[in-house]
């Protein structure tokens, strides 16, 4: 379920099995259209994506999208008897509700910035007025990415709030605040797979979300994404599991909230380890484009393994390649944008460079057209990240529709 280029990387590697027959994506775009059906059904109305599910026999439902497992998607169609992948309503709190989150960490000494919650706007404004500046101001609910503002001084800060908890610009996703400790370092997303039990960890990933090369610009759904990150190391990887991962899914065991599905650790790496920013309960995008190509197993096998609570027995093998994903967006993305370029050269690229599509659809003379912001991630794998990004750098200008850009910087990794 869902549309970007994520759901598309998940359908290239689902349709790799041996064990899938069909693939069904609702909504999908033109890309998952060439291995799978596309059905014509919202993310978001469950009923009618369990009637199709039911009406097809289909034998796991895969969730790309947060928003339908907020909802409770996973719950809705387990009770339905429709074998479903992600966590319940109840565990996916952990990214619907971040002041939830921060309550667990606390609770359960997860490394995390410090920071209070509040629901009264008076209060909130006291206490902020008394921090030190930067100031991290964080909306509780989902907000697509708009729910975070890094505030450089406190009037900047109180702006924020403002806008939150008074002008509602978030809806009732800022209800509830979070004011956090800004924390500086080397920022990373770490995925596991769990089944509420065994934890198996993926290679991390980098992900930039700003508009512009150099990190500036504004903020998006991400331009881009390298796996593994150049500073990671055994060591890193190994603290991220024992101190992030693995208590993360303990803890929600413990509190009566078995998690099952992908948990997503948004991270800052300080000198004096990781801490979590945030949790999400879903792959990443753009993320799952560069770590998927890098998944040496079946991923129907992970899958199901995780669906039915045997995770353990199954061993996942990982490349020891580096992988390299660039965003291609339309002008003026992420603000206002036009759609229905046709885009030209799809076929042109390497034979092992991918395609992820994202915003794209069919058009009426059967040409691939834009219909998004984000169009494509298109994905190389190299021995190093220097190959993998000398290979999509060489493919990316094959590819075009008018006002296409991508950041030229992607997985560029300059001196400390
Ligand atoms: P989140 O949605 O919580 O991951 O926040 C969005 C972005 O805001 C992150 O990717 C970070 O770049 C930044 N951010 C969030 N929390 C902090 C923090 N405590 N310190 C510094 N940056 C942060
Ligand atoms: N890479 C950011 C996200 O998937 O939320």
């Amino acid at each position: 379920m869902g549309s970007g280029a994520r759901e598309h990387a998940l359908v290239w590697k689902l349709a790799r099995s041996a064990k899938v027959e069909e693939i069904y994506v609702a909504p999908g775009n033109a890309g998952t259209a060439l291995s799978a059906h596309n059905i014509n059904i919202d993310s978001l109305d469950i009923k009618s994506l369990a009637g199709a599910a039911r009406e097809r026999d289909i034998g796991l439902v895969v969730v790309g999208p947060e928003a339908p497992l907020a909802q409770g998607i996973v719950d809705y169609f387990q009770g339905a008897g429709i074998p479903i992948f992600g966590p319940t309503k109840a565990a996916a709190e952990i990214e619907a509700s971040k002041v939830f989150a921060k309550e667990l960490m606390r609770k359960y000494n997860i490394p995390c910035a410090r920071s209070a919650s509040f629901s009264d706007y008076g209060e909130a404004k006291d206490y902020l007025r008394r921090q030190p500046p930067p100031v991290v101001v964080k909306a509780d609910g989902l907000a697509a990415g708009k729910g975070v503002v890094v505030a450089d001084s406190i009037p900047q800060a109180l702006e924020a709030l403002s806008q939150f908890m008074v002008a509602k610009s978030l809806g009732a996703a800022g209800d509830r605040v979070l004011i956090e400790e800004y924390l500086s370092g080397r920022e990373m997303s770490s995925f596991a797979f769990t089944d509420g039990d065994a934890v198996v960890v993926m290679p991390s990933a980098c992900d930039y979300k700003r508009a512009h090369d150099g990190d500036r610009g504004p903020n998006t759904g991400g331009m881009g994404s390298y796996s593994p990150p150049h500073f990671y190391s055994d060591g890193l990887a190994r603290t991220v599991r024992e101190t992030i991962l693995e208590p993360t899914v303990r803890a929600m065991a413990g509190e009566g909230r078995r998690y099952k599905g992908v948990l997503y650790g948004g991270l800052m790496v300080a000198d004096n380890g990781p801490k979590a920013l945030e949790f999400n309960a879903r792959f990443g995008d753009p993320e799952t484009q560069v770590i998927l190509p890098l998944l040496k197993s079946d991923l129907v096998d992970v899958l199901m393994a995780v669906t039915s609570g045997t995770l353990a027995q199954v061993s996942v093998e990982w490349s020891d390649r580096a992988c390299v994903g660039v965003v291609m967006a339309s002008a003026g993305y992420p603000g206002g944008y036009r759609t229905g370029f046709p885009i030209t050269g799809l076929d042109q690229v390497d034979e092992d460079v991918l395609v992820f599509h994202a915003g794209t659809k069919v058009g009426p003379g059967g040409e691939v057209v834009t219909a998004g912001g984000r169009v494509l991630t298109v994905v190389a794998t190299g021995k190093t990240i220097a190959q993998a990004r000398k290979k999509v750098y060489l493919n990316l200008p094959r590819i075009h529709f008018e006002g296409c850009h991508y950041r030229r910087d992607i997985a560029e990794i300059r001196a400390a």
